[in-house]
């Protein structure tokens, strides 16, 4: 039996094996993984940086097929009874977009956040708590050190193949065809567990939902409709709105099945309200909580 102590390196794209010390490894389905408190965790909250001590068998290939997967005490490690309190504390009261961001990077131990479109940082970003934050937006209503759009910003970080974020936060230019940009830009720097959100997705009104802002007053431009794009055309995708705070849509790596109504081509608001629920995959507060019971079912089945 091999014995590899040392910081995890890497962890592949679909997230089934790391880097540690150079020497790849293979988990097997059952691999235990014990935090320091002894708790097991999902291997999808190991993080690159961790400490762990791994034991396992070295195979002809060079990898390591682990048989068991131990976390040791790192400065910016959350207990499985930390963090299980805030994902407690937070779960009896998630009703704005800031509850349902900050409930997903309590969930999956997120570490770092990019919110695109950040208006006053007070607002949102400054609540997010994940150590490690980066905002965008070209005309911010208070500090910001990325003053610029999505686009000139993907541009910027597009050659740097390592620039990934665990959690993004969608909420710039809300027009469909700016939306649909920003969602594939950000898959491409999104880590392998990450999640996206969107703001905005679910207007209650036809008048919410035009293209031009017109004036002050709640707007939720077209971003439906990008949102639904998608629900419609990328099987790849796990997609779903929370029913809060005027729709939150949530975009992960996984699998949906397709919902295509029979239209020409054009989203029309009467579309949206014949077919509100399945387009969007409106879901209440109570089962977005149940989902992630259910999700942390199957990802430690999985292994
Ligand atoms: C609805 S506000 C963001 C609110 C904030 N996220 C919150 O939760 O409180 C939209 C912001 O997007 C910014 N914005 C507009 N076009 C953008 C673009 N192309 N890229 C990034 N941000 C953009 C605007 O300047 C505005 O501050």
């Amino acid at each position: 039996m091999e014995i590899l102590k040392s910081r995890i390196q890497a962890i592949d794209s679909e997230g089934k094996s790391l880097s540690v010390l150079g020497v790849k490894v293979v988990t097997a389905a059952d691999t235990l993984i014990e935090d320091p408190e002894g708790s097991a965790i999902p291997f999808s909250r190991l993080h690159s940086g961790w400490k762990v001590k791994v034991k396992g068998t070295l195979g002809e290939d060079g990898a390591l097929q682990a048989a068991e997967i131990k976390v040791r005490t790192t400065a910016e490690y959350r207990s499985g009874r930390e963090l299980n309190s805030a994902i407690r504390s937070l779960e009896r009261r998630i009703e704005t977009r800031t509850d349902v961001l900050n409930y997903l990077a309590s969930w999956h131990s997120y570490r770092s956040y990019l919110e695109i479109g950040v208006a006053d940082p007070r607002r949102n970003f400054d609540r997010i708590q994940v150590p490690l934050k980066v905002g965008v937006d070209p005309s911010p209503r208070g500090q910001l050190r990325l003053r610029t759009s999505s686009d000139d910003f993907f541009k910027l970080i597009d050659s740097d193949a390592t620039s990934r974020f665990d959690l993004i936060f969608i909420d710039g230019l809300h027009l469909e065809q700016q939306v649909l940009r920003d969602v594939h830009n950000s898959l491409a720097h999104l880590a392998f567990n990450g999640t996206l959100v969107l703001h905005d997705c679910n207007p209650p009104d036809e008048k919410y939902q035009v293209e031009d802002p017109g004036g002050p007053g709640a707007w939720t431009g077209t971003v439906w409709k990008a949102f639904a794009r998608l629900r419609m055309t990328r099987h790849d995708l796990c997609m779903y709105v929370v029913d809060v705070d005027w729709g939150v849509g949530v975009i992960t790596r996984g699998h949906q099945e397709l919902f295509t109504p029979m239209i020409n081509g054009e989203l029309t608001y009467d579309l949206l309200e014949q077919h509100r629920k399945r387009l969007l995959n409106v879901i209440s507060v109570d089962e977005f909580v149940a989902a992630r019971a259910q999700w942390r079912a199957d990802s430690s089945g999985e292994r």
